[in-house]
């Protein structure tokens, strides 16, 4: 299992508050690696990915600006606030970009970046922010458990002077893994992973090599791939406390996963006709991540999926494409329904997002017959050639050039 993008994106960032040359171990190439060591590389400091080390080294500049062009090319870019806030005082960007999977607003970032002691506006697109006097400790709560807003306040309280008590925290893996990075070079974070996060601040923190988790939306997206496919893999550095959910669903439709050391065997041999029903939320619930894989993990199985999404507005992206592939769907505001109708026949599928792409890939090649993806730039956001993961697994799957 390759690391988890969602915990490596913020850990990437945060390691221009590390001083000296943070590594980061067995990073992929993923185009959202490639944005975060462009926004780095832009504001002078630098970044380089070889051999699957990637090291961020933080050096002095007068640059204080991140373009609008690269804040557009993902989510995370925001994540970039605190750190350079805290390194130059002073930081022009951008709205980020990213997945358009709902309006996802950054008043949470911004709200608690204030109470920390920062100075932000934002005109139109353009956000200025100032840092006069370094962030100051305070007790906040989060208006809802924002992943991305708890990292940006967890990295802003590490180095702020004083206590911060953070209320509302999400509860991510990935939270916790950054909190454990940014403690490994000398933060004093306790909580991560619960609720209330509570912060000492400390002056500097130190350069350290650090690996990140394992990714727990690529493994959803393996078991989808056998769920719907049938066979038997095994994977390696399997993120098991994190995936009971998405196990025990996939069990009822006949799936066999077995546990040993950090590997997981998962075989599926017949399907089983099951009804599923359930929703998406923050951590601990489902994964909205995971949402669209659980789709795919169903395209040949006879019972019904009923999904409830509760965290982003639009994540039903695919079904318009499943629909294509010869499944009735229905989408009601943020109720997702689907259920094996008729076989498929040969189709151009277009993917609209990231998981939303990884899921048609799984469908098409559970599917068997041949499909066309077009949007696989979505898909390399957050799996590095997923063209040769599945070839590795057995499919016929190619990427191809827009004339070919
Ligand atoms: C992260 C993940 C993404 C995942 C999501 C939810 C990364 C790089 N991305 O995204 O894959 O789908 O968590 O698990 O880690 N919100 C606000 N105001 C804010 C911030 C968020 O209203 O300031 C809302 C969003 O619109 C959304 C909800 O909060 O409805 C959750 O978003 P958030 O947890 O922030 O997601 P991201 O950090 O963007």
């Amino acid at each position: 299992m390759p690391v988890a993008k969602n915990a490596l994106l913020p850990i990437v960032a945060a390691s221009l508050m590390l001083d000296g040359e943070t590594v980061i171990d067995n990073c992929p190439a993923l185009s959202d690696v490639f944005a975060s060591t462009e926004i780095i590389n832009s504001i002078g400091s630098t970044a380089v990915l070889e051999d699957r080390k990637l090291s961020v080294f933080y050096s002095d500049s007068n640059c204080d600006e991140i373009s609008e062009d690269i804040c557009l090319k993902m989510r995370s870019a925001i994540l970039y606030i605190a750190p350079l806030l805290y390194r130059k005082q002073k930081i022009n960007m951008y709205m980020p970009g990213g997945c358009k999977i709902g309006s996802r607003p950054i008043d949470i970032h911004i709200d608690g970046l204030k109470k920390m002691g920062a100075k932000i506006e934002i005109n139109e697109n353009k956000i200025s922010a100032e840092l006069p006097n370094g962030f100051k400790g305070c007790r906040y709560k989060l208006r809802l458990p924002s992943v991305g807003a708890t990292q940006t306040l967890i990295m802003a309280a590490s180095i702020a002077d004083g206590i911060t008590v953070l209320q509302n925290c999400a509860r991510e893996p990935e939270i916790t893994d950054l909190a454990r990075f940014l403690n490994s070079a000398g933060a004093k974070i306790i909580g991560a992973g619960k609720s209330e996060i509570i912060i000492q601040g400390v002056p500097t923190l130190k350069s350290v090599e650090y690996t990140p988790i394992p990714d727990r939306i690529f493994a959803a997206t393996i078991l989808s791939a056998v769920n719907a496919c049938k066979g038997k893999v095994l994977i390696k550095n399997y993120p098991m406390e994190y995936m009971s959910l998405f196990e025990n669903m996939l069990k009822n439709t006949g799936l066999k996963i077995f546990h040993f050391n950090n590997k997981a065997m998962v075989i599926k041999y017949h399907e089983k006709k099951a009804d599923i029903q359930t929703h998406t939320g923050y951590y601990p619930c489902f994964s909205t991540d995971m949402g669209p894989l659980l789709s795919s993990a169903m395209v040949n199985n006879k019972g019904y999926l009923r999904l409830y999404e509760s965290v982003f507005e639009n994540r039903f992206s695919y079904f318009s494409q499943f629909q294509k592939m010869g499944l009735y769907c229905k989408v009601n505001n943020k109720e997702y329904f689907q259920v094996l109708q008729k076989s498929s026949h040969n189709e151009e599928l277009y993917a609209e997002d990231l998981r939303a792409g990884a899921a048609l890939v799984v469908a098409a090649l559970a599917k068997k017959n041949r499909f066309i993806i077009h949007g696989v730039q979505y898909i390399d956001r957050g799996y590095e050639n997923i063209e040769d993961v599945f070839t590795r697994l057995g499919a016929d799957i190619r990427r191809i050039s827009g004339e070919e």
